[in-house]
């Protein structure tokens, strides 16, 4: 079975190593950030070691009491002026590249994504090339993709920190973020904003292949699902349960709306956004008892027979 990933390499998740522009414009203020609370940790310190060791009371003056010594103007206006020039600095260089990132949106070429969040999962859509998948966001190399970002619930926030910023997808509100994924590979991210339950659980994998695969992608994804008449049984199973009211199988009567739409689902790595390695042993355990691997998802338990499980998970499989 040809995973989604296979052939790039999986990229260690770190804010220090960014592979986009805007990546690279957050990662500079990171690094001016930590060069600033470097420097003042470095002088409390040092300074604090050396009050320690020479202040330091000595068997031969028990007795005796250092000066005391009430304010001094020179003092208090050192740490009132330095750290307000430090916060100024601070919010021109954030809001100098806030702007540069935000204008850069707008942008004929490129690829357009929208990424709705639900408790607990992201729904993928590509507007122009008719596709809708689940939880894994698939990209181009080195074109402008930009997502517009929406949530269907509450709020989440939507985090992969070596291609774009932290941006929150607020109900009823269309946010956007942009990126230039500038090498292939698979990036990893997690929803950012407390969502419920299983906000732990609701992560995002970005799998950003080489131009001529990309196109490969997407003409997979744009056809409907195949039939196999050896799987008719468990296809059974899934339109006569409640399976069909939330997933959409493209090429189906099955068009269900509140759950990750399905025409596709094993050319996905993984399940139940991130959560499990898609593999057909644990789609069955999923499909068995989803609240014992994801407690609190919307998925509910089917109460399905053993034999109906397996049907039904063999039906599932054939989702390439
Ligand atoms: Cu979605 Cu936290």
């Amino acid at each position: 079975m040809p995973l989604a990933g296979l052939g790039v390499p999986e990229r260690v998740t770190s804010i220090f190593r960014p592979y986009s522009t805007p990546a690279e414009s957050i990662h500079q203020i990171s690094l001016l950030t930590l060069a600033i609370c470097g420097a003042i940790f470095l002088i409390v310190a040092v300074l604090l070691f050396y009050i320690i060791i020479r202040f330091r009371t000595r068997t031969n003056d028990e007795q005796s009491e250092p000066p005391q010594i009430y304010g001094s103007n020179q003092i208090e206006l050192a740490w009132t002026v330095f750290p307000i020039l430090i916060v100024f600095v601070l919010i021109l260089v954030t809001t100098r590249t806030i702007s540069d990132v935000q204008n850069a949106i707008p942008h004929p070429e490129s690829l357009k994504v929208t990424v709705v969040g639900h408790q607990w999962w992201w729904e993928i859509r590509y507007p122009d090339l008719g596709i809708v998948t689940a939880n894994e966001l698939h990209l181009p190399v080195s074109r402008r993709t930009v997502l517009k970002l929406q949530s269907a619930d509450v709020a989440h926030s939507y985090w992969l920190p070596q291609l774009g910023g932290k941006t929150d997808l607020i109900p009823n509100r269309d946010n956007y973020m942009w990126f230039d994924p500038k090498e292939t590979g698979v990036y990893l991210g997690n929803c950012a904003e407390y969502c419920g339950t299983q906000h732990a659980h609701m992560l995002i994998r970005a799998i950003v292949h080489p131009q001529g695969e990309f196109e490969k992608w997407v003409a997979g994804q744009q056809q409907p699902a195949v039939e196999d008449a050896q799987v008719a049984a468990g296809r059974n199973v899934f339109f006569s349960t409640s399976c069909v009211n939330c997933h959409a199988i493209r090429g189906t009567a099955a068009e269900g709306k509140f759950g990750p739409d399905l025409t596709h689902l094993m050319s996905r790595e993984t399940l139940a956004s991130g959560a499990l390695k898609n593999t057909p042993e644990t789609l069955q355990a999923w499909l068995s008892d989803p609240q014992k691997l994801k407690e609190g998802c919307l998925m509910p338990d089917m109460q399905l027979s053993q034999q109906d499980l397996a049907k039904l998970a063999a039906f599932l499989s054939t989702l390439k």
